[in-house]
């Protein structure tokens, strides 16, 4: 091998990866958001970068900015993250979900600000389309599905379950139950596991490192 493959050992190959929170309007004014700042989703795309790849990184509202040259595309709701990962995927060797997708989103968006004018309010939410599940049965044969699994109770099993259901390859699971891992943090700790159920767990270690350790998980399977 010459010294750019060595160096560059994803050259050519295209990544796609989501990142940070969907923001689910309710109003002009107001939204129904997550606390994911973004760092895990872009740390992964950063690293992926780096070996080379051709790196689509499809991010929700966030602060965090790529260091590699990648196509970035900015999107605010879960309707617009499917809609672009749906774009995005066919052409994508190894795909991960990073992103903190809303689970639910309002019914109606109110075309004016709502005011206060009643003591009480509720509003009505409707599930969004599991991006993720919809990938994983669009699926076809080579190509690499990675999710993510937040889980405060049941991890394992939890995560377990979202592997298979989701048609998965391998799914990282993030405890908030670890102090020092978490949507705001600069560290994580993760636990991997594979469609045998293997388990790896790894050390509380910046996303920087996390980053490190997930795409070498991913490209052991990519090479066998
Ligand atoms: N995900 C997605 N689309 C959604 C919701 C979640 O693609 N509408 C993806 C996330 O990007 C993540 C994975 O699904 O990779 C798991 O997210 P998580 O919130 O842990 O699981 P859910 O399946 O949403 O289940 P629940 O929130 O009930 O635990
Ligand atoms: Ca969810």
């Amino acid at each position: 091998a010459n010294v750019v493959s060595a160096s560059l050992p994803l050259l050519g190959k295209k990544v796609m990866v989501t990142a940070g929170p969907t923001y689910e309007a309710i109003d002009p004014v107001r939204f129904i958001g997550n606390h994911s700042s973004g760092k895990m989703g872009f740390a992964i795309a950063d690293r992926f970068a780096s070996l080379g790849a051709d790196v689509t990184l499809i991010t929700g509202p966030t602060a965090e900015k790529s260091i590699y040259p990648l196509k970035r595309i900015d999107v605010v709701s879960a309707a617009d993250m499917l809609h672009a990962c749906k774009a995005e995927f066919s052409t994508a060797e190894i795909t991960v979900m990073s992103a903190a997708v809303a689970d639910y989103t309002p019914v109606q968006k109110a075309d004016q600000k709502i005011k206060k004018t009643s003591t009480e309010f509720s509003l009505e939410l409707k599930k969004t389309e599991d991006i993720l599940a919809t990938l994983g049965q669009l699926k076809k044969g080579g190509q690499i599905l990675v999710g993510f699994a937040l889980e405060t109770e049941n991890e394992e099993e939890y995560a377990k379950g979202k592997l298979v259901k989701k048609n998965l390859d391998l799914i990282v699971l993030n405890s908030l139950n670890d102090k020092g891992a978490g949507f705001k943090m600069d560290t994580n700790k993760i636990t991997i596991f594979n469609k045998a159920a293997e388990k790896t767990v790894f050390e509380m270690k910046s996303k920087t490192e996390v980053a490190i350790d997930i795409c070498n998980e991913i490209l052991k399977l990519a090479k066998a």
